[in-house]
Order: structure tokens, then C-alpha cells, then sequence
């Protein structure tokens, strides 16, 4: 079967589409192997903000793409573009181009979810055209892209969100994704718990208009 992806389509708000009148996409990633748990719930809910501002939402569902590890053959080094025949080739262009990424995958062992964490170190092929390769990963003049990261942990656990919080910070850069949003949810557990924290789903749709209306973050909520 193939993977599936959802993509929505809402006539541009004002004030959403850029001067050259397209668009602005917003790429979801769903990271967890729980299909409408917590995590994808907030990516639902942050990408319902972005769409109620008029931006083109695409969101993939992780484990159900065919994804492979990076296998370290550095096939990348030659000309920037990964070797490894997969459903990366769906998301590449994406991770390249949107105007703004989110991630959103739950604290597993501390870390974030393998599927998740596959993606990113398929990134690898960013990173050798940038640094190997010396080559530039966008057009020269792009407009600055956001990202946000979104995750749920069944602890309350102060650092259950330091490693995947890590994770982020390599991957914004290497995309040149400015991090403009993030919204860690403790204690929550079983499926479907989100449902009750009113909160989250307020910032999550928040993160997800200011996503769509390309607002970074205020220096003091950085
Ligand atoms: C394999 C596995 C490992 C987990 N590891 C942690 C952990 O290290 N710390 C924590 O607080 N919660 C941990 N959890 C709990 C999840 O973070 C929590 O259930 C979360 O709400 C799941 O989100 P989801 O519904 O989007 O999958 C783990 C859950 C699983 C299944």
C-alpha cells in the first residue's frame, strides 16, 4: 500500500500569501507510531491554526512512509542528493523548500521516536552539499523559514525533553530553519489524554498562525 499524506488547500487570508502572491506551505511531520495520539493531535490542531491563516498545509504521517536509515556511504558527498531509493524522495523537496516545518514526535527513552529520528539523519544529504559540497541549500535572497518542534511525554520528568530538544537544534540548522515555536507537554500518556489540556491546544494553534504568518519569535519568548 502506498503511503499516505493529506494536503489541504484554503484560499490565501489576508495578509498570508508573500508579495509574489504564492502560498505559504507548511510541512507537518507526524512522529509517532501512535496513529491520532497526543503528539499528532497537537501537529492537528498547530496545523489548523496555520490553515484558519490561509497557509497550503502538507502533512506526512511518518511510519506510514517507507523510510530507511542514512547508511553512511557518503553517496551524498558527490552531489548533495541521497542515494537510498525511499519515501524521503516525497519529503525532501518539502524539507527544502517550505516555507515552514513542524515536527511533532513524543519523548521516547529520552530521546525522540527512531521514525523521527530516521528523517532527520536522512538529512545528511543537507548537510554534505552544504558543508562538503559548499554548495547553497536554498536560492540566495529565500525569505527566512520557521519551524516548530511539538512533543508530549508520559513523565514529568524536567530533561524528558533535553534530547529530542537537541535533536531539533542540529536539524533547524542544517534545513536554515529558524526555530519559532515549541510546545513540550508533560505528563501525558495514554491515548488520547491531550484531549483534555485546553491549553496545549490553544498554543499549538497559535504556533501554527504565526507559522503561516511568517512571525518569528519575540527575543524574550526565545
Ligand atoms: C517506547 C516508549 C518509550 C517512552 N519513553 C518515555 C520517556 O523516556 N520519558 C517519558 O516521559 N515518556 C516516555 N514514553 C511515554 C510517551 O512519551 C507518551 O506516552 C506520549 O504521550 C506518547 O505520545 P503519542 O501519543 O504521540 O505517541 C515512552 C513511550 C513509549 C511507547
Amino acid at each position: 500500500m502506498r503511503p499516505s499524506s493529506e494536503r489541504m488547500t484554503m484560499p490565501v487570508a489576508d495578509g498570508v500569501a508573500r508579495e509574489d502572491e504564492s502560498l505559504v506551505t507548511v510541512l507537518g511531520l507526524a512522529g509517532s507510531p501512535r496513529r491520532h495520539g497526543n503528539t499528532e493531535t497537537l501537529l492537528d490542531w498547530c496545523l489548523d491554526g496555520a490553515r484558519a491563516e490561509g497557509a497550503d498545509v502538507v502533512k506526512f504521517r511518518l511510519c506510514e512512509l517507507d523510510l530507511h536509515d542514512c547508511r553512511a556511504c557518503d553517496g551524498c558527498w558527490k552531489d548533495g542528493s541521497c542515494i537510498v531509493d525511499d519515501d524521503m524522495g516525497r519529503l525532501y523537496p518539502y524539507l527544502r523548500t517550505a516555507d515552514a516545518i513542524v515536527l511533532a514526535a513524543p519523548t521516547y527513552f529520552m530521546g525522540m521516536t527512531a521514525v523521527a529520528k530516521m528523517m532527520v539523519d536522512r538529512c545528511q544529504c543537507f548537510w554534505a552539499l552544504k558543508y562538503v559540497l559548499k554548495r547553497p541549500l536554498r536560492r540566495p535572497g529565500s525569505p527566512e523559514r520557521l519551524g516548530a518542534y511539538l512533543s508530549c511525554s508520559g513523565t514529568t520528568q524536567p530533561r524528558a525533553f533535553d534530547g529530542g530538544r537537541e535533536v531539533m537544534k542540529s536539524l533547524w540548522h542544517v534545513l536554515e530553519v529558524t526555530a519559532a515555536g515549541e510546545l513540550l507537554v508533560s505528563g501525558v500518556d495514554a491515548k488520547g489524554e491531550i484531549a483534555g489540556r485546553i491549553d496545549a491546544r490553544e498554543k499549538a494553534e497559535a504556533i501554527g498562525r504565526r507559522l503561516a504568518r511568517g512571525q518569528r519569535l519575540e527575543k524574550e519568548e526565545r
